[in-house]
C-alpha cells in the first residue's frame, strides 16, 4: 500500500468530557464494536473518585507506564483509528490541552442530565483555537436529562459553535424509545441492555412512512414535529464546515448500553478527517511529505522506583518514521535512532518497525526530550502550535536540605520539561515559583523529587492571580513594568518575561501603564504568537 493511502487510513482523535459525563464508557464500547477489546470492563477509568493524592500516586504506581490508557489504536473497517487518552483528572488538565494538539478531531462527550459543564467550556476553548473538528455525543438519554433542543442552544451558547443534530431521540429517560436517523431515515430502537451490541435499526421511506406511525402512533407526531423544527432551526450538514471546525454534528446515545455507539463510529470513519497539515517555524508541513517530521506532546513518567523509564510520546506528521533509522532532534541539533519505539494496539503495548502520519509512538527517553521537541529527517524545523497556559496556582519553592540542591535543581529541571508544572525564576534563578492547573500537581512533584532525585523541598503559598507572558517590542515599552512590578516579573524556562499577577486589579493596571506591551495568557513552545483570545 502506497504512503498516502495508509495516511489516509489514519484518523487520530480524543475524546473530550467533563468527568463523569461518560468518557471510559464511550472509549470502552468504541473499543468493542472495532473488535480491539472482548469483554467490557477491560478499560480502566483513570480518573481519581477520590481527590487525595495518595489515591493519584497509588494509581499512577500501580499502572506504571500503562500506555494502553495513553493511546489506543484500532481497525475498523478501512480506517485505523488512533484513539488518545486524556487524564480523567481536572488538575491535569494541561496535559489533556496538549494532547489536544496531537489530534486530528475530537468527539465530545455530554451528560444529558448536567448539560455543558466547566471542564467541557475550557476544553473546547482549545479546540476552537486550532479550529478542530469537533462531533458531540449527548450521552446518558437513558436518564431523565434536559430537553434535547434546551441541550443544543446550551451547546452552542457555551461552546460558541454551530450544532447540526443527525439523528434525534423519541423520549428521554424512561419513555425514551429511539432515535432516528435524520439523514439516513432509520429508526434505531433503545433496548436498556448493557451486553447487547448492535442497535436494532429500521429504515424508513422518510419521517412521513406510515411504518412509523403503526409503530410510535401518536408520539410520531411529536417525532416530525421535532424533526421538522430542527430542519429549520440549523443549517444542513456540511463536511467542510465540519473539518474547518465551523460546525460540530450531534448524536445522541447511552454509552453504557451500547447505545448510538455504532452510528457514531460509522459517521465518525465517514466523515473524521486524515491527517491534515501542521504548522512549523517554516510554514505548513502536510502529512504526504516524504520526510518523515513529528514532535513531542506528552512524556510519560513511571513513578513505580522498580520501573524508572520515560516515554515521549510523539505525533508522526509527515512522511514515514522507521525503526533504527537515525532522525534529527531539532533542539539539540543531533540525530539519533530508536532501537525499541512502541506502538499500541488495544490493551498491549508491541515494538513498532514503521509509522505514518498520524500515529503516535512511544520513544523511551531518558532525559532527552522536552514537551513541544520536534523529530526531522534532517530539516531543522520545529512544530508551532504546542501551547503552555497560565497556570492558576502558584507556590514558592524551598529547598529543605541544602546538601541537595543540584539534585533539586536537576529534578525541577526535569519535571517541569515533562509539563508536570511551570517553573518561573527570579534573581538569577534563585527564587523559584512553581505554577500548576490544580493542586494535587505540588504533591506529585513532591514525591517524585523526593523518590526519583533525593531532592526534598516545601512550597510556600504564593497567592497570584495569572502568569502573563509579556511580548514587546524595546525596552521602553515596559519601563513602567519594571519599574513598578518588578517583584513580579520573572522567566520562564525558554527565558520568556512573564509577569506574576496577584489580582486582576493589578493586571489591569499594569496593562494600563504599559500599553505598548501585550499580556498573553499562553504561549507557544516553539513561538511567541499572539492569539486574540489569548489577550489577558
Ligand atoms: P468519565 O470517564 O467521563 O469520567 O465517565 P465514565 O465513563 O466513568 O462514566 C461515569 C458514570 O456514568 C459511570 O457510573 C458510568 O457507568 C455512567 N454512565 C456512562 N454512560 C452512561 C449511560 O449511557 N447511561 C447511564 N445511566 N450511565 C452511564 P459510575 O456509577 O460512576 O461508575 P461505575 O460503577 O458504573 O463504573
Amino acid at each position: 500500500m502506497s504512503i498516502l493511502k495508509n495516511i489516509q487510513r489514519r484518523k487520530t482523535f480524543a475524546i473530550i468530557s467533563h468527568p463523569d459525563a461518560g468518557k471510559t464508557t464511550l472509549t470502552e464500547k468504541l473499543l468493542l464494536y472495532s473488535g480491539a477489546i472482548q469483554i467490557a470492563g477491560a478499560v480502566k477509568s483513570n480518573k481519581i473518585k477520590k481527590t487525595a493524592a495518595s489515591d493519584f500516586l497509588e494509581i499512577e504506581k500501580q499502572r506504571g507506564i500503562s500506555v494502553a490508557t495513553s493511546v489506543l489504536s484500532f481497525d475498523y473497517k478501512d480506517a485505523i483509528i488512533n484513539l488518545l487518552d486524556t487524564p480523567g483528572h481536572k488538575d491535569f488538565a494541561e496535559d489533556t490541552y496538549r494532547t489536544l494538539t496531537a489530534v486530528d478531531s475530537v468527539i465530545l462527550v455530554i451528560d444529558c442530565v448536567k448539560g455543558v459543564e466547566e471542564q467541557t467550556e475550557k476544553l473546547m476553548q482549545v479546540c476552537r483555537m486550532r479550529n478542530t473538528p469537533v462531533i458531540v455525543f449527548i450521552n446518558k438519554l437513558d436518564r431523565e436529562g434536559k430537553n434535547p433542543v434546551a441541550l443544543l442552544d446550551e451547546l452552542e451558547q457555551k461552546l460558541n459553535i454551530n450544532v447540526r443534530p443527525l439523528s434525534w431521540p423519541l423520549g428521554i429517560g424512561s419513555s425514551f424509545r429511539g432515535v432516528y436517523n435524520i439523514y439516513k431515515n432509520s429508526f434505531a430502537f433503545f433496548h436498556s441492555n448493557k451486553q447487547q451490541i448492535e442497535d436494532e435499526v429500521k429504515v424508513f421511506e422518510s419521517i412521513d412512512d406510515p411504518g412509523l406511525y403503526e409503530l410510535f402512533g401518536d408520539d410520531t407526531l411529536t417525532l416530525k414535529h421535532d424533526i421538522d423544527l430542527v430542519n429549520g432551526i440549523y443549517d444542513d450538514f456540511q463536511i467542510g464546515k465540519y473539518r474547518s471546525g465551523q460546525q460540530a454534528p450531534v448524536f445522541f446515545g447511552s454509552a453504557l448500553n451500547n447505545f448510538g455507539v455504532k452510528e457514531l463510529l460509522d459517521t465518525f470513519v465517514e466523515i473524521a478527517p486524515s491527517p491534515v497539515p501542521r504548522d512549523t517555524t517554516d510554514g505548513l508541513i502536510t502529512p504526504d511529505n516524504k520526510n518523515f517530521s513529528g514532535f513531542v506532546f506528552k512524556i510519560h513518567a513511571n513513578i513505580d522506583p522498580k520501573h524508572r523509564d520515560r516515554i515521549a510520546f510523539l505525533r508522526v506528521c509527515s512522511g514515514k518514521f522507521e525503526r533504527n533509522k537515525f532522525f534529527h532532534h531539532v533542539r539539540l541539533n543531533r540525530n539519533i535512532k530508536f532501537s525499541n519505539p512502541a506502538t499500541f494496539m488495544g490493551q498491549s503495548k508491541s515494538i513498532v518497525d514503521e509509522a505514518y502520519a498520524g500515529d503516535v509512538i512511544g520513544l523511551y527517553d531518558s532525559g532527552t526530550f522536552k514537551i513541544g521537541d520536534t523529530l526531522t529527517e534532517g530539516d531543522s524545523f520545529m512544530f508551532k502550535g504546542i501551547p503552555s497556559f497560565s497556570p492558576e496556582i502558584f507556590r514558592e519553592l524551598r529547598n529543605t536540605d541544602p546538601f541537595k540542591s543540584k539534585q533539586l535543581e536537576k529534578g525541577i529541571s526535569q519535571l517541569t520539561d515533562e509539563g508536570l508544572a511551570q517553573l518561573f525564576t527570579q534573581n538569577y534563578g534563585n527564587r523559584k515559583v512553581i505554577g500548576v492547573v490544580g493542586p494535587l500537581q505540588f504533591d506529585v512533584i513532591k514525591f517524585r523529587l523526593l523518590h526519583e532525585f533525593g531532592a526534598s523541598c516545601e512550597f510556600i503559598n504564593y497567592p497570584s492571580y495569572k502568569a502573563c507572558w509579556v511580548k514587546y517590542e524595546n525596552e521602553s515599552d515596559i519601563e513602567s513594568l519594571s519599574a513598578l512590578w518588578s517583584n513580579n516579573l520573572y522567566f520562564d524556562k525558554n527565558k520568556n518575561l512573564v509577569y506574576i499577577a496577584e489580582s486582576k486589579y493589578s493586571l489591569d493596571r499594569a496593562k494600563e501603564k504599559n500599553p505598548k506591551a501585550q499580556f498573553l495568557l499562553s504561549i507557544e513552545h516553539n513561538d511567541l504568537t499572539l492569539e486574540m483570545d489569548n489577550v489577558a
